[in-house]
């Protein structure tokens, strides 16, 4: 959700910052600017729009600068405008700054300064901490940034990553971090700040997380940032290494992220399966999770909190911790619970489920059950973000960097990880028998090849119906047991990426006033498996056609049955119950892609989303 790079060193600053603007758009596109210092002072580019458009702007005409900020914005605060964009400016020109997050408290400081004659040029909260600054900094003339950073954040309340530059100091990047990320990548005489390691990986792969309250100067020309607390806590920072490659940033020859990432989903399974699978006897490990093990399997029940897909994943982890180990689970959307007041304690296990590691209600529930000295533990993607670091243990998915706003591999990874996690609890709880744990394991180490034969097979016949599905107004998904998250899933990317309105039901549910909406110009989508639920699911689409709805099957291969209920059927291999969900997901992932390509939207940044929701 917004996205900063800053950079000091040798390079010629703009350039680079646009490429990492570039490499960072998914977490916001509304507009973008960036500033560049030098002794003459600042020049400062930002305009509504997409970063290509900046790009255009400043062709030849961006000053050859070493030191310089830049942002991609995701508007919270004041509409995306020209004004509104990033960076801004402080009313004596000493600070130019960009900002993800939020200032609570904006409007108390901004009454506060215009009391002082200070006038404001956008309605951004930003604008406000940049002014804010800057005062301080007139308030306490013989202090270092240091002391000046600590008396301007002391009073700030909310969230943010900043970036700033200062006139006086030209080769002076001042970072200040609270919840919003920020990275620091050291390389040989140059250091590039940025919200993600996508823009940092093509210079370095060291980098330092900037923790919660902390800041840094990166002086230009040095390797090493230097850190300090906003409050009293110090530390000796760590240099991490980051083993995502350039090849996992780029789209590789893909008209999208999401196709390539779709297509990325046999070697996401393997990645996380990798390590964890021992034979003879077929067991589960999870190094990650090893050392809480005790405290998980006293657990009375286990709550799982997520938002978006990530919820969705919750939604099936429930069924797989479930029928697999036998502990109850509940599924909570993060931002429901956390202002719920949850009776939560330290017999609890609350698992967060995050892509990103960053989303901001799922890190806030994880903050209050931890508060209320439950377990927590992480189910994430992006190594070292925000989420890992500060729940007691957990276990990554290893999908790879996902880019495209719309989840996919990492979805289908974190079902893998959830599945692995359901069998290393029940098989330690003695829950589950041996035929059914052996099975699922041999199932799940084929699933990649299983994946990579559906993904081939289906993509055409996907992109014929999507030629009819596009037309559609609306849509709805229907599945029960193991798929009614599936069916949530399949709508979700439908309507975050094509905008067609689509919603996803449990079959049965559907009798109770979805059925109003069906009519012939009515496309549904019923998963039905040749599972324990495939005569009712034929009870539903029955239904469903009673009232002369469109209906597309997502089907078990073999099954020629369900050909004389459906007017498509899209045939997924047959495995079994537990995992077929990473298999139907397929076809649904297909359809909302080449739906939204042919409606010629804009797929990898559908309007109004960013990829990684820092804001509540
Ligand atoms: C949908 C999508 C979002 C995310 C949600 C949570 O395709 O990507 O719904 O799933 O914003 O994000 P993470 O998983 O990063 O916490």
């Amino acid at each position: 959700m917004c996205g900063i790079v800053a950079y000091t060193g040798f390079r010629v600053a703009a350039p680079l910052l646009v490429e990492g603007l570039k490499r960072l758009e998914y977490r916001g596109y509304d507009s973008a600017g960036l500033a560049i210092a030098s002794r003459e002072g600042f020049s400062i580019y930002k305009q509504a729009g997409k970063v290509s458009a900046l790009a255009r702007t400043i062709e030849g005409i961006a000053p050859i600068g070493h030191t310089g900020i830049a942002h991609t914005r995701w508007a919270t605060h004041g509409a995306p405008t020209d004004a509104n964009a990033h960076p801004h400016i402080s009313y004596d020109g000493e600070i130019v700054l960009v900002h993800n997050g939020i200032i609570e408290n904006y409007a108390a400081l901004r009454s506060h300064l215009s009391e002082k004659g200070i006038t404001f040029s956008s309605e951004t909260d930003t604008e406000v901490l940049t002014h804010w600054i800057a005062w301080t900094r007139q308030q306490y003339p013989n202090s270092s940034w240091e002391e000046i950073i600590r008396r301007a954040f002391a009073p700030i309340e909310g969230t943010f990553g900043v970036a700033l530059l200062v006139r006086s100091h030209p080769d002076l990047i001042v970072l200040v971090r609270r919840f919003s990320p920020l990275l620091i990548g050291i390389g040989e005489g140059e250091l590039i700040a940025a919200s993600d390691a996508t823009a940092i990986i093509p210079y370095t792969r060291r980098v330092i997380h900037l923790e919660e309250n902390e800041a840094a100067l990166l002086y230009g020309g040095r390797s090493e940032p230097k850190l300090f607390s906003l409050g009293e806590k110090q530390r000796t920072p760590q240099v991490e290494y980051i083993d995502w490659d350039l090849a996992s940033i780029e789209r590789g020859g893909y008209p999208h992220y999401m196709l390539k990432e779709i297509f990325e989903q046999p070697t996401a399974l393997r990645d996380c399966m990798r390590g964890r699978i021992r034979q003879e006897p077929l067991e589960v490990r999870l190094g990650g999770i090893s050392n809480v093990m005790d405290r998980i399997l006293s657990a009375q029940r286990l709550t799982l909190v997520g938002c978006g897909t990530s919820w969705h994943a919750a939604l099936v982890g429930e069924y797989l911790i479930e029928q697999l180990a036998r502990v109850p689970v509940e599924v909570e959307y993060a931002s429901e619970f956390r202002y719920r007041d949850p009776v939560i304690g330290p017999s609890d296990v609350v698992v967060g489920i995050s892509q990103s590691g960053e989303t901001a209600d799922t890190l806030a529930a994880l903050r209050l059950a931890k508060h209320k000295d439950a377990l927590v533990l992480g189910i994430t993607n992006v190594v070292g973000s925000s989420i890992p670091r500060e729940t007691h243990a957990g276990i990554y998915i290893h999908a790879g960097p996902e880019i495209g706003v719309a989840s996919t591999k990492a979805f289908t990874a974190q079902l893998t990880a959830l599945t692995l996690f359901a069998l290393h609890l029940g098989a330690s709880r003695y829950a589950i028998n041996r035929h059914l744990h052996d099975t699922l394991i041999e199932t799940l180490l084929r699933l990649p090849e299983l994946i990579q034969e559906t993904l081939q097979k289906l993509n055409e016949p996907v992109q014929t119906l999507a030629e009819k599905f596009m037309h559609a107004s609306n849509a709805l998904y229907l599945g029960r047991g193991y798929n009614f998250p599936v069916a949530l899933e399949g709508a979700l990317k439908l309507k975050e990426i094509s905008y067609i309105h689509a919603e996803g039901y449990p079959a049965a549910e559907m009798k109770h006033g979805p059925i109003a909406l069906i009519d012939a110009g009515m496309p549904v989508i019923v998963i039905a498996l040749r599972d324990s639920l495939y005569e009712k699911v034929l009870g539903n689409i029955q239904e469903v056609r009673a009232r002369g709805g469109q209906v597309i099957a997502i089907a078990t291969e073999g099954d020629t049955h369900i050909q004389h209920y459906a007017e498509e059927v899209l045939y997924v291999p047959d495995v079994p119950e537990p995992l077929s969900p990473i298999l139907t997901v397929l076809p649904l992932q297909l359809l909302a892609y080449h739906a939204a390509v042919m409606r010629g939207c804009d797929v990898d940044q559908p309007r109004n989303l960013a990829k990684s929701v820092t804001v509540e």
